[in-house]
């Protein structure tokens, strides 16, 4: 690597040392440690995924000063926010921060969390692109994740990094996760030279569900992965699963709640539709008879055909004669 990158690294090393620190070692952390611990992350965790507090303040400028790191350096490190005047201020401020590590672990950006949950500041803060940071294509944890992806032929895919850190917690190890910004065709073919099949477990709220449709889409049309969807009861997400119920029930979870991707487009087809009105029971029949249509073995098209004949009283010729030109149009 170049000289550059080598500097930038250092300085994210530095940096994610120092935040570290002040999270587990300082008073200042103390807040940010309880609400850590609030959130159900032990110590082992918490080290583990580099977790760090930056606090109000310029700290991190001022450590970088005291050992005159080169101006244009902290500039193209992201790590500040440059004032119209040309002054450098540390860019995380009295948040939580997430570590992002590229795939071979080294520090490349941050996300921060804001602590409240005051509606008046953002969620969440993160690193711009920079030299070290190209955000389409990393994902977090996959130099942790790496191995056990391989070994089980199986990626994870999780919305945010508390849903990831709370499943590795848990014993789920080969998870990953899009950081909330849509999937995008690099990080899909880094999985697919890592794994065969990709379970995406985003969140059960409407966000989520719309995220997997085009996650799936994406992967279909871009890979040969085989892919699966894991449906997280009660509207939840993985981490908030994980803390109102417990590591079993959770891996229960993880292989019971599975639908193949023509499952969770029938299911997703219904979100928002009253299938009591016959405008929409129509339309959502005529829909759903466009996704079985997709699928190739006519075995298994006869599967779901009977299922929905079974589902909604209706009869199995009827529906075999509506798909008909559908197939048909396929070929
Ligand atoms: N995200 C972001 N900026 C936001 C909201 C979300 O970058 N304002 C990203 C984060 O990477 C986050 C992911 O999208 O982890 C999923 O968003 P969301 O489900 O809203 O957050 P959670 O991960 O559930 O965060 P938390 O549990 O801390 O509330
Ligand atoms: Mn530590
Ligand atoms: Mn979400
Ligand atoms: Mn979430
Ligand atoms: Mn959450």
């Amino acid at each position: 690597v170049d000289s550059e990158t080598k500097a930038l690294r250092e300085l994210y090393a530095e940096a994610t040392k120092l935040y570290h620190h002040l999270l587990v070692n300082t008073d200042s952390g103390e807040q940010a440690l309880a609400y850590l611990t609030s959130r159900g992350l032990d110590e082992s965790t918490i080290d583990a995924f580099m977790l760090g507090y930056a606090p109000e303040g310029n700290i991190l400028y001022e450590y970088f000063q005291t050992q005159k790191i080169d101006y244009q350096l902290l500039r193209k490190s992201e790590l500040f926010v440059e004032w119209s005047d040309g002054s450098l201020h540390d860019r995380f401020t009295d948040r939580v921060l997430f570590t992002i590590r590229d795939s071979s672990g080294h520090p490349i950006a941050f996300s921060g969390r804001k602590l409240t949950s005051d509606d008046d500041i953002p969620k969440y803060v993160n690193s711009p692109e920079s030299p070290l940071f190209n955000k389409s294509n990393e994902l977090f944890n996959l130099d942790l994740a790496k191995d056990t992806i391989k070994k089980q032929k199986t990626v994870i895919l999780f919305e945010g990094f508390m849903d990831v850190i709370a499943a590795f917690q848990s014993g789920v190890v080969n998870g990953v996760a899009s950081m909330g910004t849509s999937l995008t065709v690099e990080q899909v073919q880094q999985l697919s030279r890592l794994a065969d099949k990709i379970s995406i477990t985003y969140d059960s709220d409407m966000a989520g569900q719309k995220a997997t449709k085009r996650a799936l889409d994406l992967i279909a049309q871009h890979s040969r992965l085989s892919t699966q969807v894991i449906h997280i009861p009660d509207n939840q997400d993985p981490d908030e699963y994980l803390r109102s119920n417990d590591a079993d029930a959770f891996k229960q979870v993880m292989t019971h709640n599975i639908e193949d991707p023509v499952t969770f487009n029938l299911r997703y087809l219904q979100i928002d539709r009253n299938l009591n009105n016959q405008t929409e029971f129509f339309a959502y029949i005529s829909d759903a008879l466009g996704v079985i249509a997709t699928v190739e073995e006519p075995v298994v098209r006869e599967r779901f055909l009977r299922q929905m004949a079974n589902e909604f009283e209706l009869s199995y010729e009827a529906l075999q004669d509506q798909i008909r030109p559908l197939l048909l149009r396929r070929q």
